[in-house]
């Protein structure tokens, strides 16, 4: 197993269209093992293949107090959802940031698993919100998407620094 490397906002690569997941080899199990691995260690709760590069969609995530519920999300589609209500969010493709967004307290989603099998799971909470972000990934969207302009504009610039300083 590896430690991929995240890309972090505004890097382009987070706003491509990943396409859905048709083979299910040993690379596709190295590839959702390395992004366990990488998630675990951030840490966080959730992360999908195209915050690393890797165009497709597939996402990893556990949302449990102590990490013993992974989750594959492959090719995952919301079926259902209740309310909307505000909720604090972060995201590892935008560190060190966090801010409140609407998202459904409740929702069922269908996906497959590591092995290619369909599943449906009825999430909430912090389970729910993780599903709502992590599939925004894969359509390329970030969080701060959903945030005013301004608030936009003081993200953008505050990450543009920080890779400043970590380039030196
Ligand atoms: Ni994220």
């Amino acid at each position: 197993m590896a430690i991929l490397p995240i890309l972090t906002h505004p890097d382009p690569r987070l706003r491509l269209k990943t396409k859905p997941v048709t083979v299910f080899d040993d690379k596709l199990q190295t590839l959702i093992d390395d992004l366990f691995e990488t998630m675990y260690a951030a840490p966080g709760v959730g992360l999908a293949a195209n915050q690393c590069g890797v165009l497709l969609r597939l996402s990893v995530m556990d949302c449990s107090d102590d990490k013993t519920q992974p989750k594959v999300l492959i090719n995952p589609e919301i079926l259902s959802t209740d309310e909307r209500q505000e909720m604090e969010e972060g995201c590892l493709s935008v560190p060190d940031i966090r801010d409140t967004v609407q998202r459904y307290n409740k929702l069922r989603v269908r996906a497959l698993d590591r092995n290619g099998q369909p599943f449906e799971m009825d999430c909430e909470g912090l389970e729910a919100q993780c599903v709502q972000h992590e599939i925004d990934h894969l359509d390329g969207k970030l969080y701060v998407d959903y945030l005013s302009s301004l608030k936009r504009e003081r993200i953008k610039k505050k990450m543009l620094k920080l890779k400043e300083a970590v380039a030196g």
